[in-house]
């Protein structure tokens, strides 16, 4: 039966035929009919658009699974985890399996990010979808945030204890929204009871806007991006890419990658519980006291600056993500991954530079560089913050220009270099954070 047979059916006799009916309906409500093959290809997409839906759908099944038993009471929470964990059957795989999935949207979310960006998959129209996007990234963090609190164990207690702490440095707002998150002087019941009802009513319900909107304007912006250096035809014009039903080319692909994810998931959340260490005890901080791992950037980043120096740091880098497409509009480049041959080096060598200069710098900084000792008669904020940002922004703008210059790159393989040195230098920074710092947070990178 083809798909066109198949969605006409209306004998009540047949229930199979029917069956089939209502899924190729129901598929075709979420996708066009056809899509162009070469977007088809895995290697071009990575599924991870795709991974990242259906890991947030695992999380909606496995939160609300998780509901049942949970109970946001400081003196109840970690008992009702506990008991998850013990008595309730499968209690533990699905925290384990909501926990581990919450983990791996953000690197996918994140990998996603990349992918769109290496491939020139905000360009032409694309704009709007790529501050969605962002959103969407800032909106996943917020929730692995506000359920890291959940379980009120010591772990949760800590992180986010210095989370907020992170926040009271951001201008402006960030005391408010700190105050506002915790509704007391610290940590306590006010601040579970609001990162309860933030993580299963006030996120899910921007999540699902946000997504939507995200999904609707694929299809709107004529699908995803398409390499536009097609070759032309006998008539000089480019040819338009070969469209294949979504039933069943782009199905297929939908379902493998599921099966995949689905089982190696469990099966990692079989044998890897989510943590669970000791009942919170605010009298009794850990040494070192770190913030959740995607935040460790940041954290390390406070070891370096003045706090204010190192919240505007990585705002005004996320400002300048959110400029990118307004930035870079050229188009014939648009699906090919790192732009050109040029975009490649710059690429690389801006990977290369992360690599070497940003463990270099923390390192310096550690154990030589004092800048408020080398500047005694300025305040801190001007010697450990104002000084250390425009020197972090000069070198920004330095490797732009010294790819312009040196591989004689456009504003697009410039662009495309800058980049790969601020995401290598922040997964470095994130890593020596996570694995580098001990007790009282010293580095343990020589140790
Ligand atoms: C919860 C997080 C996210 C989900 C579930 C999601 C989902 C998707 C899906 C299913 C697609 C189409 C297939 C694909 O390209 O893989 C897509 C495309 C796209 N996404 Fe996302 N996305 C998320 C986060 C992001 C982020 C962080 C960005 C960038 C900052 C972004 C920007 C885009 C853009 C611009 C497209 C169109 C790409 C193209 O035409 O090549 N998305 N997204």
């Amino acid at each position: 039966m083809t798909v066109k047979e198949s969605l006409l059916y209306t004998s009540k006799t047949d229930d199979r035929g029917r069956m089939r009916a209502v899924t190729n309906n129901l598929i075709l409500h979420f996708h066009p009919t056809k899509v162009a093959k070469p977007a088809l290809r895995f290697s071009y997409t990575w599924g991870l658009g795709g991974i990242s839906t259906l890991l947030a759908m695992i999380l909606v099944i496995t939160g609300v699974l998780l509901m049942f038993r949970y109970d946001a009471s400081v003196d109840r929470a970690y008992t009702s985890i506990q008991t998850m964990e013990t008595e309730v059957l499968f209690g533990s795989l699905i925290r384990a399996t909501h926990h581990w999935s919450a983990n791996l949207l953000i690197i996918t979310a994140f990998l996603h990010m990349l992918r769109v960006f290496f491939s020139g998959g905000f360009k032409k129209g694309r704009a709007t979808n790529w501050l969605v996007g962002l959103a969407l990234l800032l909106l996943v963090i917020a929730f692995n945030f506000t359920g890291y609190l959940l379980p009120w164990d010591q772990l949760a207690y800590w992180a986010i204890t210095v989370g907020t702490s992170l926040l009271d440095y951001v201008p402006l707002v960030g005391s408010a929204i700190s105050g506002f998150l915790l509704a007391g002087p610290e940590v306590g019941q006010g601040a579970l009871r609001n990162f309860y009802a933030i993580h299963v009513a006030v996120l899910p319900a921007i999540l699902v806007v946000l997504m939507s909107y995200h999904f609707w304007k694929v299809r709107k912006d004529g699908g995803i991006s398409q390499p536009v250096n097609r070759p032309t035809g006998a008539d000089g014009k480019r040819q338009r890419a070969e469209r294949v039903t979504t039933i069943p080319y782009l199905v297929q692909i939908e379902l493998a990658a599921t099966a995949v994810v689905v089982t190696v998931l469990l099966l990692f959340a079989m044998f890897t519980p989510a943590p669970l260490e000791a009942l919170a005890n605010p009298n009794h901080p850990p040494n070192p006291a770190k913030a959740a791992w995607y935040f460790m950037g940041l954290q390390e980043l406070l070891l370096h600056m003045h706090p204010l120096a190192a919240m505007l740091l990585p705002g005004i880098v996320l400002m300048g993500m959110a400029f990118i497409p307004y930035w870079d509009k050229q188009e014939d480049n648009i699906g090919v991954y790192f732009r050109s041959k040029v975009g490649k080096r710059t690429a690389a060598t801006g990977a290369l530079l992360g690599l070497i200069v940003v463990p270099l710098l923390v390192m310096v900084d550690e154990y030589y560089l004092d800048l408020p000792a080398l500047l005694p008669n300025w305040p801190t904020l001007i010697s450990n913050g104002l000084v250390p940002l425009l020197l972090s922004l000069a070198a920004l703008v330095f490797i732009y220009f010294l790819f312009r210059l040196l591989y004689k790159a456009n504003q697009s393989e410039a662009l495309t270099g800058l980049i790969s040195f601020i995401i290598v230098g922040f997964i470095l920074l994130t890593l020596v954070g996570v694995y580098f710092r001990g007790a009282n947070m010293a580095l343990t990178l020589l140790v």
